[in-house]
């Protein structure tokens, strides 16, 4: 996730681009820079750091010029540092590219690219697109960024320019956000509304595949694969800055919550392997048989982090069958955990910076102990310290209440536990491949269930007066419920607990009396029957119930109260999708109670104290 903002008018473009620039600083902050059309040629700046530091430079150095473009960054390819910030410029500095997204294949354009002679200064993947359009120019730069773009597979956002057509910038969109804005002789690009709302409320918000050719005098939108002309009308944005800035929604978490198909998406993104259909992961420094040979997992985190951790064990053992255990840091830390030469540490935190995972993880360290790190936060303490990353591409995460974060470490644990498996051998080859598949389709999944909310809310509004709720589920669907039963606790102050099914009776069924509504998550299909049991227990109990079952399940609705359905998918997936609904839960039920769903009382989002 990264903020892209571009403009071409009369007014100063360095001006106009740092205010959209300090509108986005929430999609990435680790460096930051700009490109401005002057009387001495195409000129870039940019900075490590945030956006302040860059604006420092241009204070003391304006770059003055009528067309520009500009990036905030959220490293991916590459640490944060002045080379890897964007813009980025071919050799000759007549063609610059600012870039929100993915290239997956930019490797073999690299490589093709090295080999006719282009050098790279660069570790990211968007420096192949300048030297790309270089290669590849033909007088026109709207033909030369087509033709670019079909080399490319991805996600990406693209603001274009080039010194020898100063009249025009390209935008193009292919599974990452992007606006274009119309104002009076000039127009604008930004990866958000927010970015351009201070200049124009007409814009065009891009669909995928679509290309936008900016002059002074307007903007004409094509297909970028077929160069068709498309017309539309144009979106007039009616929303004031702050509703603006959480995209419309009117909370972060809901709009994080909406986020997912793409954090998901980007964090699969490069990972995998499309002909083969098998997970590479070149972030990792180790060999495959030093990671061949581990043959005991921690597990270490807080809170949702931890129980992404619980999906990724059973994950990771069904997968590899190495013993993997979950812990709190907060208690693993004070512990004296058996450690061989043959333990891998798995540390799992959104921020990066939360105290007790840090101190687990220096620790395990100070032990000798190798540590992986699974964090949404590039340049954190978590990611600094550990001995390997495997970044989550979330983004930013502004709601207290985590979500996308969530779904996205629980994709990077499916990654790492099928490359584990991969060099293990403990899986055959086809059911990584159809794993694999499964994998590309959750995105849609997720986005299905985004589209019908609906039962959802009004089963929030059901429970808004609720004391105390239940959350029960078996396997997979037990780690699920934690994630549930914790989401509603924290935003909407409601009594909840969650339950393995079978070990209610062995104390909690106690607790369940007419009306206790109990959500029963019946997605496991090797389970499923024993869930049923679980629930004709609390029902004749008199418990109100609302079970989760795959679509198709014709059985569960005759033993519930009521019963939503959520995309199919192979059982060890569905913590993914199940999770979505409950999240919407936690999220309806706090705005129904009329509470700050972003800021929950008494918390904190990144938790650095002990
Ligand atoms: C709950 C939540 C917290 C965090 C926990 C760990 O919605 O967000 O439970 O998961 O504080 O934070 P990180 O992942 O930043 O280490």
């Amino acid at each position: 996730m990264c903020g892209i903002v571009g403009y071409i008018g009369d007014k100063q473009a360095q001006e106009i681009i740092i205010g959209g620039l300090q509108k986005l600083e929430y999609r990435g902050y680790d460096s930051a820079g700009i490109a401005v059309l002057t009387q001495q040629g195409l000129l870039v700046d940019k900075a490590q750091g945030r956006l302040a530091v860059l604006e420092g430079k241009l204070a003391a150095q304006p770059l003055a010029g009528h067309a520009g473009i500009g990036h905030t960054r959220w490293a991916t390819h590459g640490k944060p540092s002045d080379e890897n910030a964007h813009p980025h410029t071919d050799a000759s500095h007549k063609f610059a590219v600012v870039h929100n997204g993915i290239i997956e294949n930019f490797m073999p354009i690299k490589e093709e690219l090295i080999s006719k002679g282009y050098t790279f200064v660069s570790e990211t993947d968007t420096e192949v697109i300048a030297h790309l359009l270089a290669d590849l120019y033909d007088g026109d730069i709207v033909s030369t960024a087509r033709k670019a773009v079909q080399r490319m597979r991805g996600a990406y956002a693209l603001g274009i320019m080039t010194e020898h057509e100063p009249d025009k910038l390209v935008a193009v969109r292919l599974a990452s956000p992007l606006i274009v804005g119309v104002g009076e002789g000039e127009s604008f690009i930004g990866s958000d509304i927010p970015a351009l709302l201070e200049h124009t409320r007409d814009v065009y918000i891009l669909n995928e595949g679509e290309m936008a050719v900016l002059t002074r005098e307007g903007v004409q939108l094509m297909d970028a694969q077929t160069g068709e002309k498309i017309e539309r009308e144009i979106f007039r944005v009616d929303w004031d800055l702050v509703q603006a800035e959480k995209g419309g929604y009117d909370s972060f978490m809901l709009k994080e919550i909406y986020e997912q198909p793409q954090a998901v998406r980007d964090t699969m993104g490069a990972r995998i392997d499309q002909e083969n259909k098998r997970v590479i992961l070149p972030e990792l420094k180790m060999s495959d048989a030093e990671l061949a040979a581990y043959d005991r997992l921690y597990i270490v985190a807080c809170g949702t982090s931890m129980h992404a951790g619980l999906v990724g064990k059973d994950v990771l053992e069904k997968w590899t069958r190495v013993p993997v255990e979950v812990a709190v840091a907060s208690e693993f830390r004070y512990r004296d955990p058996i450690y061989t030469d043959k333990t891998l540490m798995i540390v799992i935190s959104q921020s990066g910076e939360t105290a007790d995972t840090l101190a687990a993880l220096r620790e395990a360290k100070k032990s000798g102990v190798k540590v992986l790190a699974i964090t949404n936060v590039v340049g954190s303490s978590v990611a600094r310290e550990a001995d390997e990353v495997i970044f989550t591409w979330a983004g930013p995460e502004v709601a207290v209440a985590s979500t996308k974060a969530y779904t996205s470490q629980v994709i990077a644990l499916y990654l790492f536990a099928l490359y584990f498996a991969q060099v293990k051998g403990t899986l055959p080859a086809d059911e990584i491949a159809a794993t694999v598949d499964h994998l590309q389709e959750l995105p849609a999944k997720i986005g299905a269930i985004l589209e019908n909310v609906e039962p959802i809310r009004q089963y929030a509004h059901t429970i808004q007066e609720a004391t105390s709720l239940f959350f029960i589920g078996r396997g997979l669907d037990y780690a699920v419920s934690l994630e549930g039963s914790l989401k509603l606790k924290e935003i909407s102050y409601i009594h909840s607990e969650a339950y393995a099914a079978g070990e209610l009776k062995h104390g909690t069924l106690a607790l369940i009396e007419e009306n206790v509504p109990v959500v029963a998550l019946a997605t496991q299909s090797d389970l499923f029957e024993k869930m049923v049991s679980n629930i004709v227990e609390v029902k004749a109990r008199g418990a109100h119930v609302l079970g989760f079952a795959l679509e198709g399940d014709r059985e569960l609705a005759k033993s519930v109260d009521e019963v939503i359905h959520i995309p199919a998918t192979t059982p060890m997936l569905t913590p993914i999708l199940t999770v979505i609904p409950l999240q919407l839960l936690s999220y309806y039920t706090s705005a129904a109670r009329g509470l700050d769903v972003d800021k929950p009382r008494n918390l904190a989002k990144s938790v650095t104290v002990e």
